[in-house]
């Protein structure tokens, strides 16, 4: 048995509104291990960037408690969850948030020149290989705006795995891509989720749903059915 990565119990979370609150989530019992690759999936509004952005410690939730690896890690302080996105996540967005300003190179260093861990030398080595991993070592010194969208989202992989995540999290990550495109970058997370990396993705894309080890289905800040 693959070891539990993340383990969610009763999460609630509310929006606050003017005179009222909005209750978004539910009630959320999860179990993600190593290695898998999970997808997200439910309406518009059903709370999956919610729970993406809980799961991935850019947002609190209200209730329940949040274990990584066996240990809760619900009420740690505003500094340790920054250090822990940092150490242990890797993030995808679908408008693949590079900055048009700095070149590949750059772009790929920005997440270990925030944690501060690796000499010159190391973080050369790490760009390259992961520039390498995903085929596209040749644009190092381009801008992303001179890349394709494909291109430019195997670069936000490349720059999710500089620092070694164990988990990697995908907010609609083919959301702005073509067929053939979204193809390339969904292979490239399954061989990511069979070298071990947890992927954790939402996606409205039925056809993406063969990619995943598991379903999660969310209506209305619920968990309605697992597959
Ligand atoms: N920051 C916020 N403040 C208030 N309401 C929000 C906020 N973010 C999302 N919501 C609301 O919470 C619900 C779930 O949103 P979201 O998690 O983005 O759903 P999904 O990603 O499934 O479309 C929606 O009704 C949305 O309008
Ligand atoms: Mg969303």
């Amino acid at each position: 048995m693959s070891e539990n990565i993340i383990k969610l119990k009763n999460i609630q979370k509310y929006y606050p509104m003017k005179d009222s609150r909005l209750h978004v989530l539910k009630s959320i019992d999860l179990e993600i291990k190593k290695g898998d690759f999970i997808m997200i999936v439910g309406q518009s509004g059903s709370g999956k960037t919610t729970l993406l952005n809980i799961l991935g410690f850019l947002d609190k939730f209200d209730e329940g408690n949040y274990f990584y690896k066996g240990e809760d890690v619900t009420n740690l302080s505003e500094k340790e969850r920054s250090k822990f996105r940092n150490t242990n996540i890797g993030f995808v967005f679908q408008q693949f948030n590079l900055i048009p300003t700095l070149d590949i190179y750059k772009n790929i260093e920005l997440p270990m020149i925030y944690n501060n861990r690796y000499s010159k030398e190391e973080k050369d080595k790490r760009i390259k290989e992961r520039l390498k991993k995903v085929g596209l070592l040749d644009k190092i010194h381009q801008k992303p705006l001179e890349l394709s969208g494909g291109q430019q989202q195997r670069i936000t992989i490349a720059r999710a795995l500089v620092n070694d995540p164990d988990i990697i999290f995908a907010d609609e990550p083919t959301g702005a891509l073509d067929i053939n495109t979204t193809k390339d970058i969904m292979e490239l997370l399954k061989e990511l989720s069979q070298q071990g990396k947890t992927i954790i993705m939402v996606t409205h894309e039925t056809g993406l749903l063969k990619y995943a080890t598991k379903v999660i289905r969310l209506n209305d800040g619920i968990v309605v059915e697992e597959m």
